[in-house]
Parts: structure tokens; sequence; C-alpha cells
């Protein structure tokens, strides 16, 4: 179906996207007319993501696997894509990973992890496709942050919460350098959002605590988180850039 979001033949990657918001905002683009790559360390999960979303035939999925911390693996994301698609469009930096650990009990090789898959490789694969954007005056990298950006994780510790703020910052620096190429650069800072991340690190009893304490007393589905990342890739958001966009249910007002 036509639609004004410009979206239509763009070509995005989406990291991450093997299952949760990533898979989401991967169907929502694909819906928009994209043409899609999927990545995830896991090429199983990246595949599944392809079979559970259908294209209209005027656009295609890829699935490319790698690991976004690491340099070779980025380098081989945007080669595949480039001789796939040509071009790259959209960024949409969704890997994360969240580990619950208290200060005193992080080890040094949690904390590498944790603040390089959210920090560094938000800042490896936007790196990689700016010349690609620079050409053609156009682009769209849309980075994942959270509620923990702006206040304090509700889940994760305190190395998720540092990365998801230093995305924030690296949002904003990097929105200003690139504005003149006609590149846009933005954060989402979902909260409580219904994904594995989420349901595998706390219970039942926790979730509705937390459901009950948020003005929108629920979770968030993923899909509404990929709705606004779809907003943001798209010519409606063409003046919105350095911004970072709370989707939270008004757990955190500022
Ligand atoms: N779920 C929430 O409540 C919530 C809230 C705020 C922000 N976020 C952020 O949203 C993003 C998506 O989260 P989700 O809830 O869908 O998580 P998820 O755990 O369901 O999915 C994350 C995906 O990233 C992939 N991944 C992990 N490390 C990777 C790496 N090094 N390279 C490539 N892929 C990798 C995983 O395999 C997985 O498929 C993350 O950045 C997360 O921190 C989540």
């Amino acid at each position: 179906m036509p639609n004004d979001y410009g979206i239509e033949g763009k070509v995005a990657i989406v990291t991450g996207a093997g299952r949760g918001m990533g898979r989401e905002v991967s169907r929502k683009l694909v819906d928009l007319g994209a043409n899609v790559v999927v990545n995830d360390v896991s090429l199983e999960d990246a595949k599944a993501s392809i079979n559970d979303i259908s294209t209209s035939g005027n656009n295609e999925m890829f699935a490319i696997d790698g690991d976004i911390t690491n340099q070779n693996d980025v380098d081989n994301l945007i080669l595949k894509t480039s001789e796939k698609f040509g071009s790259i469009d959209i960024l949409v930096n969704n890997a994360g990973v969240l580990r619950p650990t208290k200060v005193l009990d992080i080890e040094e090789e949690e904390w590498d992890w944790v603040v390089s898959v959210n920090l560094k490789g938000t800042y490896l694969c936007s790196r990689a496709v700016l010349s690609s954007m620079m050409s053609s005056g156009w682009g769209r990298i849309i980075n994942f942050s959270s509620t923990a950006g702006k206040n304090i994780s509700t889940v994760g510790g305190a190395h998720y919460t540092a990365a998801k703020a230093g995305i924030l910052g690296f949002t904003r620096h990097l929105a200003k350098e690139v504005a003149e190429y006609g590149i846009t650069v933005n954060s989402v800072c979902p909260g409580l959002i219904a994904t594995e991340m989420v349901l595998s690190t706390i219970n039942e009893a926790e979730i509705k605590a937390y459901e009950a304490s948020f003005p929108i007393s629920r979770m968030g589905q993923p899909y509404e988180v990929a709705d606004l990342v779809a907003f943001l890739a798209s010519d409606k958001a063409s003046y919105i850039t350095g911004a970072s966009l709370d989707i939270n249910g008004g757990d955190l007002m500022i």
C-alpha cells in the first residue's frame, strides 16, 4: 500500500534483529517497503526473523550474522549489504545485552561485554555506514538507548546504565557532525518492553510491580517501539536530529 514515509525502496540494516524489538522494527520497515538486512550474532535467529516476516514481493530481506563489537564482522556486514543492495540508507543500532549484576559483583569481563555490545557496537556500525549515507546525501541512524540512559536501569546493572547514557552522548555528537550531509541521528529510550531481555531477567511478580508503578500500567509491546523507529527513519522526521525520544508509558517524565 502506498504511504508517505518515504522509506519504500530504501535499504536498512537492523542489528540484533533475530528476535525482540529488532525483529519488530524489521517487520515495520519491510511493511513500509524497505529492503532490510537482518543482522544478529545468531544466524539461526536472523533467519527465523526473515521466515516470520513477509515481504510484498517488491522488497527483500537478507540475513547477515555477525558480532557488532567485532570490526571484521561489521566490515563484512557492510560489504555484503553493499554487494546485495548498493547503498545503505537506514541503520538501526538495536543490538544490546543486559545483565542485572550489582557493581560490587561485576567482573571486568562482564563490564567490557555489556558496554561493548551496547556502546562500541553502536559506534562501529554507525561509522561503517557514514560514507554510503554521505555520498547519497540522505541517511537515518536510530540508536537504542533506554530509560536507563536518562535515569537508572530498572532491570540491568550499572554497566548497562552507563552504556545507555553513553549512547545518548554519542547520538548528539554524531548528529552534529553529520547534519550537513542530510543524515539525522536520534535515540529511542524505551521503558519496560515485553521481550526476552526482560522476561528472562525478572519474574512475574516483579513485572506486575513495575507495571503498577507506570502511569500507563503495563509493559510496552515491541511493535509500539517499532512504530517510533519507523517514524524516525522516515521523511516525516526530517527536522529531528540529536534527539532522544522516550517511549515508556510515562515511567519517566523529563
Ligand atoms: N526490552 C526492554 O525493556 C528494553 C528497554 C530499553 C531498551 N532496550 C534495548 O532495546 C534493544 C533491543 O532489546 P530487546 O529487548 O529486543 O532484546 P533481546 O535480548 O530480545 O534482543 C537482542 C538481540 O541482540 C542480539 N545481539 C546480542 N549481542 C549481539 C552482538 N554482539 N551482535 C549482534 N547481535 C547481538 C541478540 O542475539 C538478540 O537477538 C537493546 O539495545 C536493549 O538494550 C530494551
